[in-house]
Order: structure tokens, then C-alpha cells, then sequence
């Protein structure tokens, strides 16, 4: 048995062109899988399909604002359509907008919930029906630390994050029967895009240090044997866990000794 190794299967990435998502998929790639990263911006969607390909991975991109859950539903259809099977799901796709809670406006309350929540439940439906019906499956659903802990100025994200991780247990529970696997991973404070102004801060960045236990900030590619683990057979029997990828933050404690 190949715990780890993902030959002939098909796996989503949504927000695949970039950061967590891409190394994501670039680690499924190079265990096997064909990969179809999902994002809006065509370049850099180009880019990310470039790299993997050149590093011996198959792989192909689709535009879509996963807002859109007809075109997103639409998208995990026309997958099993062209390449006969769906294996795996990586809802990764994700945003931020931060804001004191007396001032942040519904459309972007809305927005952020629309962008972290709804659009994976209705890609994880969409994947789910092709899965209970072929009796296997793995869903991956890109958590948080703020899905555990309250942080200032970020009500609406933590609010869609803690959601994704009952939604992720709900999903499991309903799905365990049929083989089809979903679990939830909870990256700490990892560089990328999404919070890079967050790290030019030095008070931000000491902070962060300090409350690590690991004492760094994570990298994508950190992400990448957790997501491997959830995605392989080495699995199986793993369902509606959070896995958190966080260098100790959320079960370390830092003090002066
Ligand atoms: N970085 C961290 O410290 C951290 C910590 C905890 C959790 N996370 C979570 O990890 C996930 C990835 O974050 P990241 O840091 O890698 O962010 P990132 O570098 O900003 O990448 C976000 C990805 O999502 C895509 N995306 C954003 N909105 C989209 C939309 N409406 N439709 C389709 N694609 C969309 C982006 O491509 P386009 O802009 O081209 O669409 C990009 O590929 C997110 O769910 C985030 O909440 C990150």
C-alpha cells in the first residue's frame, strides 16, 4: 500500500494560483494527482500551472469567482465530465477585510461570509453528491486559528471560519458512511499574500514570534504533508478533524523560564 501517493486521482484546488494553494496543490501534484487550481486572475493562474508542470506534475487552471456557486457547481461537473472521476476537494480560497466591529459594513460582512463559507458548502455539495455516489472521497476545508480564539478586528472572517469547522463536522458525520472523508486544516500565521503587511510590521511580527512555540512565522509549503496526509489513504479513518498547522500556537503556552 502507497499511504501517501495520489496516481490517477483528480483533485479542486480553489485559490490554487497563489500561496497556501498553490503549495497545496503543488504537494498533491507531486504524489500523483492531477490538479485543477481555481482562482479569478488568469496569470497568475498561468504561472502556478507553469511551475507545477515544469516540476514534472500534471495540471490544468479555471477561472471562476467561486461567488459564483452556479458557474462553481458548474465547475465540479464539467471536472467529472473531462477526467471521469473527482477524488479531491481543497475549499482554500479565501479573503480578509480587517475592521473594528462598530464600523464594519453588511457588504462586506457579507461578502467575506459569501467568499469562506458559502461557496465552499456549495462546492463541498457539489463534490459530495459525485462522491456518496461513487462511495469515496476527501474534502479538505482551509480553517484557521481564528476559528478557535477570538482576534481583534476580524469579526466577519473569524465568524466564516468558525462556521467552515462545524460545517466541515457536520459534512463528516453525514458522509462517514459512504467513504467520503472531510476534515479541516487550521494554518497559523503563515507568510503570504492574504496578511503580508501584517509581517512589515516589526510589533506584529515580534508579537507573533513570541506566541509561536516553534518561534517563526509558517511557509505554504508547511501546509503541504498535512494536506497530503488528509488527501491519501493514509486517512481513511480520519474524518471531521481540524488539523492545526500552526507551530504550537494554539496548544503551546510561551513563558519567560
Ligand atoms: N496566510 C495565513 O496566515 C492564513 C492563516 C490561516 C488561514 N489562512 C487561509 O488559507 C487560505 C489561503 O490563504 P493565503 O494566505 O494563501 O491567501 P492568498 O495568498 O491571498 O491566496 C488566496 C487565493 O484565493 C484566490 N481567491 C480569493 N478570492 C477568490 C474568489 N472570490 N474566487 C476564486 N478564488 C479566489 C486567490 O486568487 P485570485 O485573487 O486570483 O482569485 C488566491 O489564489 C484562505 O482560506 C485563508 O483564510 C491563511
Amino acid at each position: 500500500m502507497d499511504w501517501f501517493r495520489l496516481d490517477s486521482k483528480v483533485a479542486v484546488v480553489t485559490g490554487g494560483s497563489r500561496g497556501i494553494g498553490l503549495a497545496i496543490a503543488d504537494g498533491l501534484a507531486r504524489a500523483g494527482a492531477h490538479v485543477v487550481l481555481v482562482a479569478r486572475g488568469e496569470d497568475q493562474l498561468a504561472d502556478a500551472v507553469n511551475s507545477i508542470v515544469t516540476a514534472g506534475g500534471s495540471a490544468e487552471s479555471i477561472v471562476l469567482d467561486v461567488l459564483d456557486i452556479a458557474a462553481g457547481q458548474q465547475m465540479i461537473a464539467d471536472v467529472i465530465a473531462r477526467r471521469g472521476r473527482l477524488d479531491i476537494l481543497v475549499n482554500n480560497a479565501g479573503m480578509n477585510i480587517r475592521t473594528p466591529s462598530t464600523d464594519v459594513p453588511p457588504e462586506d460582512f457579507d461578502r467575506i461570509l459569501a467568499v469562506n463559507l458559502r461557496a465552499p458548502f456549495f462546492l463541498c455539495q457539489a463534490a459530495g453528491r459525485h462522491m456518496v455516489s461513487v462511495q469515496r472521497g476527501k474534502i479538505i476545508n482551509i480553517a484557521s486559528l481564528s476559528s478557535f480564539i477570538g482576534l481583534r478586528k476580524i469579526v466577519s472572517y473569524a465568524s466564516s471560519k468558525g462556521a467552515l469547522v462545524q460545517m466541515t463536522r457536520t459534512l463528516s458525520a453525514e458522509w462517514a458512511r459512504d467513504n467520503v472523508q472531510v476534515n479541516a486544516i487550521a494554518p497559523g500565521f503563515i507568510r503570504t499574500d492574504l496578511n503580508r503587511k501584517l509581517w512589515d510590521d516589526e510589533a506584529v511580527l515580534s508579537w507573533v514570534i513570541g506566541n509561536t512555540p516553534a518561534g517563526r512565522l509558517g511557509t505554504p509549503e508547511d501546509l503541504v504533508g498535512a494536506a497530503l496526509f488528509l488527501a491519501s489513504p493514509a486517512s481513511d479513518f480520519v474524518t471531521g478533524h481540524v488539523l492545526a498547522v500552526d507551530g504550537g500556537f494554539l496548544s503551546g503556552g510561551t513563558w519567560p523560564l
